[in-house]
């Protein structure tokens, strides 16, 4: 009988080097195990690639993920679209797909004049349950973009932040932001530069020029 040239190792470690198509197997099976929990983990970032209510909802659901997702710089991006918008000393506001309402919070906070009317919406429940709680003072309304039943109100300030890459038909979502503008308003949107986003989550990319020709045409 010969000997086994690596008698140190495991009998069943010795037995798979004898088969010739398992260790690649087994390397195979394990990049695609490690692929798909690096996939699932359970970070916003992960969770929200999803684009999906219920990503978002868990997202805002969870005190942990929320404050993972609420990093500095979003809070910063936040006040910096606050400060821009509260020198438009504007009267009603209402941001839509308002997520948790901190923009809300940041805008009412630097207004120099409250506004009379501040409303956001969102499709997530959870983001407007703690949108409610950091702004009792707002009207909080779970809806969604395309299906807005405000038609009779119109806002002089309408913000949309970082929601436009995230919808399947841009164009009618900007349809929809216009018709909430009263006569001499104006229309905040944001959307992160698609000349160097990749990110899964978002479903349209647009570099400044594109996003201006797509508003253009909309
Ligand atoms: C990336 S988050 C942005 C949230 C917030 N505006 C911000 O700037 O952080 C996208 C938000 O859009 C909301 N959203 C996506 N599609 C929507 C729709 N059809 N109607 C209402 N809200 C929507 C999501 O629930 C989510 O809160």
């Amino acid at each position: 009988m010969s000997q086994s040239p690596e008698p140190s190792l495991p009998l069943v470690v010795r037995i798979a080097h004898r088969i010739p198509y398992l260790p690649p197997a087994v390397h195979f099976v394990r990049v695609r195990y490690n692929a798909w929990r690096s996939a699932h983990e359970r970070s916003a970032k992960n969770i929200t690639r999803k684009n999906t209510l219920r990503a978002y909802n868990r997202v805002y659901r969870s005190d942990s993920l929320l404050a993972e997702y609420l990093v500095p710089p979003r809070l910063e991006f936040y006040d910096e679209v606050a400060e821009r918008c509260a020198r438009l000393t504007p009267r009603r506001v209402i941001d839509v797909g308002c997520g948790t309402g901190h923009l809300l919070r940041s805008l009412v906070d630097r207004a120099p004049v409250e506004p009379q009317l501040v409303v956001g919406v969102d499709r997530s429940r959870t983001g407007i349950r703690r949108a409610r709680t950091l702004l009792p003072q707002g009207t909080f309304v779970v809806g969604d973009l395309y299906r807005l039943r405000l038609d009779a109100e119109r806002f002089d300030l309408v913000l949309c932040t970082e929601v436009l890459e995230h919808v399947r038909e841009p164009a009618l979502a900007v349809d929809a932001l216009c018709r909430l503008c009263a006569p001499g308003g104006r229309v905040a949107v944001t959307v992160p530069d698609g000349a160097q986003d990749s990110w899964e989550g978002h479903v349209n990319f647009w570099d400044e020029d594109e996003f201006r020709a797509f508003l253009a045409l909309s």
